[in-house]
């Protein structure tokens, strides 16, 4: 049978089959289900600083302003219980002891000094790597973009600066270049990319008149974008590159690996299908390996990238500007008029 071992951030892992950060990361039976459906890792829920901040204004004057923010992150993350800090390292401590996969702490804060310091936290309590989740809406319609890169690359160089695991960025696509800002990160340390952070977006019930802030699960069709910045990265950074978002099937995740993708990250699929969808998909991925007659990842890995196809590339503008042009053909289809 095809050995789908690989390495993350040089973490060996079984298997390329990550359980990304959620809430099903912060429940024993599930994480212990977790290994048994045989994950290569998984996540642990992110720590906020929100939580830390909480804890530490709780009997304040302030209690009032924080009590709005607790709400806000139960909103985000309704099913979450958000335990104080100190709460959230016993359980990663905990969690990270009662499972044999590697384990990754996940870290969401807002200072450079907050970002260090709980980076260290996390590292004590003997987990395998870091995911620092930069998870960030600027709202201020003054603050320049090139400001608010710097400030997350001196966050990741103080991190890098004050613990020895491997530490990763999970990010949004949403900077100006989104590749050259992950060359920045390249240059400050990072070991791992984790393509993309999922934003929630708000939503307006026009019935109501009230807006909402719902719980969204991906769907398959936002592996795309993932796919894309993957293929183009492969073979031209350093750093571990994890696919993540809308990987729901072993399909999703076989195309991921096809464009350079080292691990992939899986939740939403968690949720829909149950934790045994792991399984599935990690059979999936091995049937299809052996059906194709690839005895490791590495025969495979990257092949559809675009350095490994600069001619044929699928990622560049004209394959855009084609492709709305043969969109002309619809106009011509007789229901549509
Ligand atoms: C219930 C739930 C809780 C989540 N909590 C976190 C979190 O604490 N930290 C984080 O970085 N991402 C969190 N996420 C985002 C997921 O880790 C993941 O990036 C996103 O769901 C996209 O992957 P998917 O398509 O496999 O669901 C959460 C997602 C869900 C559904």
């Amino acid at each position: 049978m095809a050995d789908v071992s690989t390495k993350y951030m040089g973490i060996p892992l079984k298997n390329p089959l990550i359980v990304g950060a959620c809430s099903l990361t912060s429940n024993m039976d599930a994480i212990r289900k977790i290994e048994e459906k045989g994950a290569g890792a998984l996540v642990i829920k992110s720590l906020f600083e929100e939580q830390v901040a909480y804890q530490r204004y709780a009997h304040d004057e302030d209690l009032e302003l924080y009590d709005n923010w607790h709400a806000e992150m139960t909103t985000i993350f309704p099913k979450a219980e958000h335990a104080g800090p100190e709460e959230h390292l016993m359980w990663t401590q905990r969690a990270k002891e009662s499972v044999s996969i590697p384990v990754i702490a996940s870290l969401n804060a807002m200072n450079t000094q907050t970002w260090a310091d709980w980076a260290v936290k996390l590292a004590e309590t003997g987990v395998d790597g870091l995911e620092l989740n930069f998870f960030a809406l600027p709202d201020d319609l003054e603050a320049d973009g090139q400001a608010l890169e710097n400030q997350q690359i001196e966050a990741v160089k103080a991190v890098k600066k004050a613990v020895k695991i491997p530490v990763s960025v999970k990010l949004s696509p949403m900077y100006t270049s989104p590749v050259s800002f992950m060359k920045k990160l390249e240059a400050a340390g990072v070991d791992g990319l984790v393509l993309f952070n999922r934003f929630f977006h708000p939503a307006i019930n026009i019935d109501t008149q009230v807006s909402s802030y719902p719980f969204n699960l991906t769907s398959s069709a936002d592996h795309n974008l993932p796919l894309r910045f993957v293929s183009m990265l492969h073979g031209k950074i350093k750093p571990s590159l994890c696919a993540s978002n809308g990987i729901h099937t072993s399909k999703e995740a076989v195309e991921m690996l096809l464009a350079g993708a080292d691990v992939f990250q899986v939740v939403s699929t968690l949720y829909l299908n149950k934790i045994g969808q792991i399984n599935t998909i990690l059979d999936g991925i091995t049937q299809w390996m052996d059906s194709k007659g690839y005895a490791s990842l590495d025969d495979f890995k990257g092949t559809l990238s675009e350095a490994k196809n600069p001619a044929a590339s699928t990622y560049k503008r004209a394959q855009y500007v084609r492709m709305l042009l043969r969109s002309n053909d619809y106009v011509s289809r007789p229901s549509l008029i």
